[in-house]
């Protein structure tokens, strides 16, 4: 029988989530994982991991869809029948003030940003086991947004700051940790390492250049790992200094 772990990631076909999936794989867990319309994407990140005699399997849900994430958990237990890790890391990044974004965008980020965190946690927790580790991936946004048009993304990042802090007190006594990782710039799709987008951010950071998904998931994969087991309710931020 396998008795490796299972983790859950949202928004796992490409970017942060995608490099979450292959280093959780990699450290040995099988791995179920959402996105949200590109399943071309999802199903190379699982092709990937099966490829290098990892376990991964994706489906298509919606992160703000509390029934949809509700149907992911239980695909993955019918599957797998165990639940040892969640990381809540699927988000939207829209630009622009609260008086000049739609406010279908804005509703859009507190949706997936805040409400889909919650919802994907509330589905996991009663079948998480004692032990077990709940990683979300913020923002370093929450903390330090030093030019215009951020409010509303770092407002969401914010909140999932505050969620970690109240939930690692909720949940200490069935001794799984809750932590929250604040990336800085990241490249993803639209922020390439050596593009344009990433050399103008760069004046913003302490190093001369922006992150990259394998170092966010690096960190996660401490969070997620038995070497982690005394660090809950924490913001680790990870942006290159962003914040300094
Ligand atoms: N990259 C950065 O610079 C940076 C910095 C700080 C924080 N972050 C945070 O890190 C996380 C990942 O960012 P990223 O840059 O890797 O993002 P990304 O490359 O844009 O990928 C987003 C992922 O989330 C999924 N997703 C989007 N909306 C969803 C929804 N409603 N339901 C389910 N899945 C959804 C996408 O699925 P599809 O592929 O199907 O669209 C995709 O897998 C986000 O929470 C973001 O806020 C990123």
């Amino acid at each position: 029988m396998d008795d490796s772990k299972v983790a859950l990631v949202t928004g796992g076909s490409r970017g942060i989530g995608a490099a979450i999936v292959r280093r959780l794989a990699a450290d040995g867990m099988r791995v179920a994982f959402t996105y949200a319309t590109k399943r071309d994407r999802a199903e190379q990140v699982v092709n990937e991991v099966n490829a290098h005699q990892g376990h991964a399997l994706c489906l298509e849900a919606d992160a703000a869809d509390p029934a949809g994430i509700a149907g992911v958990v239980e695909h993955a237990l019918d599957r797998w029948g165990r639940l040892d890790v969640v990381v809540a890391n699927a988000g939207v990044a829209r630009a622009g003030g609260i008086d000049t974004l739609p406010a279908e965008e804005i509703d859009q980020m507190i949706d997936v940003n805040v409400r889909g965190v919650v919802h994907t946690i509330r589905a996991a927790l009663p079948h998480l086991r004692d032990g077990g580790r709940i990683v979300t991936i913020g923002s370093v946004n929450a903390e330090r947004a030093p030019f215009a048009g951020a409010a509303a993304y770092a407002m969401t990042k914010a909140a999932v700051a505050g969620l970690v802090r109240g939930l690692a007190r909720d949940l200490g006594p069935r001794g799984i940790t809750v932590n929250n990782v604040q990336p800085g710039p990241t490249a993803n799709d639209s922020m390439t390492v050596d593009g344009p987008a990433a050399h103008a951010m760069t004046k913003w950071l302490a190093l001369p250049r922006i992150g990259t998904p394998e170092e966010v998931s690096a960190l996660v994969s401490y969070l997620a790992g038995p070497e982690a087991a005394f660090v809950t309710g924490a913001s680790l931020t990870i942006d290159g200094g962003f914040a300094a």
